[in-house]
């Protein structure tokens, strides 16, 4: 997928699909099945290197992940996280962004707003598109106090829209909004002008993304927002259960939001 066609899903309100991929083989089931979006998500520290975070991923991690999937990836837009302590400033910003796109990916993403206004504006200036990530941020999970909900009070709802904000106009292309309430999650898509990709963040954003091993069903206690869509058939026919209630608006439910 072409990175203009973004906003053309959001002015034609047709939700974007997103799965998280890490190797060649799942990228090309979810490739050939249509999903509009991979992303390279660092939570590979959480779901192939098992640890309890995301802080134990490096460059090289990201890389040599970023390099598989980009294989096996011919038709969905390829995103690749920046890992922890990656983007610090923006000379160390610019290179680290510079060797993913060279690995292969097509975007890059990372947590955080306006304390990151140096590395949001070098990538812009430097013709490197960027997907933004507010709300939970795994990243900053100790200074978070956990993974919890965020944006609950009316203070904090205001900081991440205005971060949202700030995003869009440093020309950050999409932004994933995780865990946050479906109310503001519908207000920050209706505010932008860039589409929202959600998760745990209502029905109201304009996509939605889930970590591929939690819609197939492998992680133990997932968090509410996560379904299940390998309840019979295979990877493929899962993948595409996902995408027709991206598609249709029957995933998220209530059920799966805050
Ligand atoms: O790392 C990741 O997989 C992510 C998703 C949860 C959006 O950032």
């Amino acid at each position: 997928m072409k990175i203009d066609a973004l906003k053309t899903f959001k002015q034609r309100s047709e939700k974007i699909t997103c799965l998280t991929a890490y190797d060649a083989s799942f990228a090309s089931v979810f490739d050939q099945c249509g999903v509009d979006i991979i992303l390279v998500g660092d939570s590979l520290g959480n779901v192939i290197k098992g640890g309890e975070n995301t802080l134990g991923v490096s460059m090289k991690d990201m890389l040599y992940h970023t390099q598989a999937v980009a294989q096996a990836t011919s038709q969905a837009l390829l995103i690749s996280d920046m890992p922890y302590q990656s983007y610090t400033s923006a000379k160390q910003t610019l290179e680290n962004a510079k060797y993913l796109m060279q690995a292969g990916a097509q975007m890059v993403k990372f947590e955080g707003g306006r304390e990151h206004e140096s590395a949001f504006k070098i990538l812009q200036d430097n013709h490197i598109p960027v997907c933004g990530h507010l709300g939970l941020q795994p990243q900053a999970v100790l200074e978070m106090g956990g993974y919890k909900v965020q944006g609950r009070s009316e203070d904090d709802a205001q900081r991440i829209l205005e971060n949202a904000k700030a995003l869009e106009g440093w020309g950050v292309k999409t932004i994933v909004l995780e865990c946050i309430p479906a109310k503001l999650g519908k207000k920050i898509s209706q505010s932008l002008n860039i589409p929202t990709i959600g998760i745990g963040a209502g029905v109201d954003c304009d996509g939605q993304v889930l970590v591929s091993y939690d819609m197939l069903g492998i992680t133990q206690n997932p968090p509410k927002f996560v379904k299940n869509f390998l309840t019979n058939g295979n990877i493929a026919s899962a993948t595409n259960d996902f995408i027709q209630a991206v598609k249709r608006q029957t995933f998220p439910t209530d059920k799966h939001s805050y």
